[in-house]
């Protein structure tokens, strides 16, 4: 399978519908775990006017949350899927009621950023990492990046610890999240997606371990939900 193409033809047929299936399949749970994932982020930034690039932005909730932060300057948001792209944009015009400001939104690859060494103070990735078509580069894209301090946040589905919760997630939950897919996006193929994708997605301390390897020097994971949805977050 290409995977690059079956990911973008994927997200450019669901765009239209991507945030309400999140709001769907998650309670709207979502937004607090994008808040939390800023919040670490944040939390890391020592300057004033940063520079902050949310990755795999979609349809840039994550941004919009950045945008808000009063310590940021400057967002940038990068997809690959213009599509994703322009639903998001379309949205937050709406809601700021005009251009969204201190935001640039770029299409581009996770895998060949197109920007100069040590330009951000913090790199968030939402349910994207996942989804790349080589997770090991698009770290290295990400550290290459950050800023010496800078850190990267990344926010995805995790694996439980514990085995009945993770059988029964793996077994019962994921198995509903197509059939949700099929009745509000008449689409059982991305949503089958999302389930098969975790098989090959490594658990959240793996991940975190995998970051030190690339030189990061100091990581650590939050568990959400049982670890059903995991932060992985790594210093440069
Ligand atoms: C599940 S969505 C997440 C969107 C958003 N971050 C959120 O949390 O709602 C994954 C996004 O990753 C993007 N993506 C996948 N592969 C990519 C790549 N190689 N480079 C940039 N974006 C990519 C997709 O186009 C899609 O918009």
């Amino acid at each position: 399978m290409d995977k690059p193409k079956f990911i973008h033809n994927l997200f450019s047929r669901i765009a239209g519908k991507y945030n309400l299936l999140n709001d769907v399949m998650t309670l709207s749970l979502h937004r607090q775990w994008k808040k939390q994932t800023v919040a670490i982020a944040a939390k890391a930034i020592k300057r004033k006017d940063a520079k902050v690039l949310d990755l795999c932005t979609g349809t840039g909730d994550i941004a919009e949350l950045w945008i808000a932060h009063p310590a940021v300057k400057d967002v940038i948001a990068v997809d690959s899927c213009a599509q994703m792209l322009q639903v998001g944009y379309q949205q937050l015009e709406q809601k700021f009621k005009g251009p969204p400001p201190k935001l640039q939104m770029i299409e581009a690859d996770a895998l060949s950023l197109p920007f100069e060494d040590n330009s951000f103070d913090a790199v968030t990735v939402g349910f994207g990492l996942r989804n790349v078509n080589d997770l090991l580069k698009a770290c290295e894209e990400i550290k290459r990046v950050l800023r010496p301090g800078g850190i990267l946040v990344s926010l995805d589905l995790g694996h439980p610890s514990i085995p009945l919760v993770d059988w029964l997630y793996k077994n019962i939950l994921l198995k509903i999240i197509p059939i949700i897919g099929m009745f509000f996006a008449q689409d059982k193929a991305a949503y089958q997606y999302l389930s098969d994708s975790l098989k090959t997605w490594p658990l959240q301390k793996e991940l975190s371990q995998g970051l030190y390897s690339l030189g990061f020097t100091r990581s650590f994971t939050k568990d959400i939900m049982l670890g059903t949805i995991a932060i992985v977050a790594a210093e440069k």
